[in-house]
This record gives structure tokens, sequence and C-alpha cells, in this order.
């Protein structure tokens, strides 16, 4: 008998507007024809006024909690990943939790920027198998369009804002990859990339939040490399590979980037979930946001193994592999 954290739920949240590419180009020297064939964007959604990453979280929670048929007080734990909180502090994850209106458990925030959701997941996941918490709440979430350089064409095209949540839940499985659950992961970081991508403001330097600031082509190369070798550091755990995938749910940064890490593994895109053209680049939530649209479109079904892939800032960069 092997303990497993299950999926029991999911569910998003995109906020209300929807900004076309065509938007940008009123202000900015660009075009719908550029963002769309050099990223696959074609659309994203931008947080209204007042709308903080915690509410698109809550939003998300609720769906998730729905489908799990679960109350708010069902959870032991809510991990958030997130790179755009609300307040310097308290965490995302505790206004969350009072937003539910739980009123016990536990509940913190993980940032590791794009990647935040395969490193918030693994986390959930040892909190799940040590006996911390039975059912965890694992959601990402973000606003990034609060911290665009809406003078910069190279960046403020590429991102959108968003949420997506899941329900992991403690259940005894037999050992082997048949198994339903979190099945393995594996994770990275390497700080010497800190200039590829950062935030050139926060709390101890310029007291202000700062503007994302991207060096996209030498990213790219990165990312095209790094993913599938992680992707398949995680299968390889457990003595699976690229073509055992029913489902690519791959952080949504850039469909050349996608459709090249799929390439590499030998997975045809008719088995990697794509939402890239309708969110743009949402950091830790693109992959909760893939999962949960997945299942809404009817993709993504029970029994299927799933590899989720990101990376981000910092570098931070990891895969998980599931079965739905
Ligand atoms: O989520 C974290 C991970 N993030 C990523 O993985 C992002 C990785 N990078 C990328 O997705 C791509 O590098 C971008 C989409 C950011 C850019 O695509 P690219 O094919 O690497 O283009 P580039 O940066 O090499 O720029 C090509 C040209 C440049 O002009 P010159 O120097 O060739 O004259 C840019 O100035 O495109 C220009 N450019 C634009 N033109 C029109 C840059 N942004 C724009 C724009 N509209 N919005």
């Amino acid at each position: 008998m092997t303990l497993r954290a299950v999926v029991k739920g999911v569910g998003h949240y995109l906020p209300e507007r929807v900004v076309p590419n065509s938007e940008f180009e009123a202000t900015l020297d660009t075009s719908d024809e550029w963002i769309k064939s050099r990223s696959g964007i074609e659309r994203r959604h931008f947080a209204a006024e007042g709308e903080t990453t915690s509410v698109l979280a809550t939003h998300a929670a609720r769906a998730a909690l729905k489908m799990a048929g679960m109350q708010p007080d069902d959870i032991d734990a809510i991990v958030v990943a997130t790179s755009t909180p609300d307040l310097t502090f308290p965490s995302v994850g505790t206004m969350v939790q009072a937003q539910l209106g739980m009123t016990r458990g536990f509940a913190f925030d993980v940032q590791a920027v794009c990647a935040g959701f395969v490193f918030a997941l693994t986390n959930a996941n040892a909190l799940i198998l040590s006996g911390q918490a039975k059912r965890v709440l694992v959601i990402g979430a973000e606003t990034f369009s609060r911290i665009m350089d809406w003078t910069d064409r190279s960046t403020c095209v590429l991102f959108g804002d968003g949420a997506g949540a899941l329900v992991l839940e403690g259940e005894t499985g037999d050992g082997t990859t048949s198994d339903r659950g979190i099945l393995s992961a594996d994770l990275n970081s390497d700080g010497r990339y800190r200039e590829m991508l950062y935030v050139d403001g926060g709390v101890s330097t310029s007291g202000q939040a700062g503007k994302l600031r991207m060096q996209g082509n030498q990213l790219f190369r990165q990312a095209v490399e790094k993913l599938a070798e992680t992707a398949e550091a995680a299968l390889e755990k457990v003595g699976l590979s690229g073509p055992d995938v029913d489902w690519i749910v791959p952080h949504q940064a850039n469909l050349r980037i996608i459709s090249a890490t799929a390439a590499r593994m030998e997975v045809p895109m008719e088995n990697v979930v794509l939402t890239v053209q309708d969110h743009g680049n949402t950091s830790a939530a693109s992959i909760p946001l893939a999962l949960s649209v997945g299942v809404a479109r009817g993709q993504i079904k029970q029994g299927d193994l799933i590899v989720t892939e990101a990376i981000g800032g910092g570098l931070a960069w990891g895969a998980v592999v599931l079965r739905w």
C-alpha cells in the first residue's frame, strides 16, 4: 500500500476583461500578427481594479472545492503559488483561507515564478505523504498585469491574469504507475540566470513592486532545452517516457516552446493541452488553468497520465507526473 496525493477537484477563474492583441496596436509599435506568430497568444484576461490575486485565487478554489464535493473546513492546508501577492505579507494563502471562511488548518505561499505551481504541487504532495495534511488546496494565482511596463513591447503583450486550483486528497494505491495521484516530480533552479527574467524592484531594494524585465530570446533557448529534460527526468523516476503520456500540460508561455518541448519528448501536439492562445502567460496560474480547461473541454479524463512542466524566473524549472 502506497499513499498517493490524488486530484479530487479542479477549477479556475479568469477576470472578465478580455484584451485582444489588436488593443496593443494603438499604443505600441506591435501587431496582432507579430504577437501571434512569435508567441501563439491571441488574447489575455486582465483583472479589474481592486480584483487582487487572492480574489482570483478564492474564485478558483471555490470551483475546485465544488467539483470535489468538499467544504472549506474539509481542507487541512492551502498552498498558493504566486509572485504577485496582494501585499508583501500576509500570504495570499491566509487571505484565501479567510475569504473561504475556513477556520482551521494552515496556509502559505510558494514563490518560484512561472514554475511556482510545479513547486507548490510537489510541496502539497510532501505534506500529504508526511501526514501533515490529508486534503490540500493547491492554487496558482497571478495578476502579472500589475507588474508590466506598458511601454515595453517585448514583455507587456505576453502576460495575463488568472487563477487555477486543485484539491488533493491522500489515498492508498498499490504503488504502481497505474495508481491515481502524483507519481513523481523533478525540481531545479539556478540563480546564476537571475538577469534573464526578474522584477526591477522589491521590498528591500526600491521599496516599490517594480516591473518585469526579460531577455526573451535567451530564455527561449534555455526553456526548450530544460523543459524536455526535466519532464523526461520526472518520467524516468517511475520508469516512464514521453510516449506513455496521455497529456502534456505545459506552462503556457509560448506556443513555439511548447511544441519544441513536445517534439523532443516524442509526444504529438494532439496530446498537449493548449490555452496560451486565450490566456497568454499567466505565470504560476497557467498550469492549473490549463488542467481545469482541459477537463472542462473533455480532453483530460480520469486515469490519464499527465506530465506538467514549467520554467521561469530564477531560473527555476521542474515537472510533475500524475495520473488524473
Ligand atoms: O514564463 C516564463 C518563461 N518565459 C518564456 O519562456 C518566454 C521566452 N521567450 C519568448 O517567448 C520569446 O523569446 C518572445 C516571444 C519573448 C520573443 O520572440 P523571439 O522570436 O525570441 O523574438 P526576439 O526577442 O528575438 O525579437 C525579434 C524582434 C526584435 O527586433 P529586431 O531586433 O530583430 O529588430 C524585437 O525588437 O522582434 C522585436 N519585437 C517586437 N516586434 C513587434 C519584440 N517585441 C515585439 C513586439 N512587436 N511586441
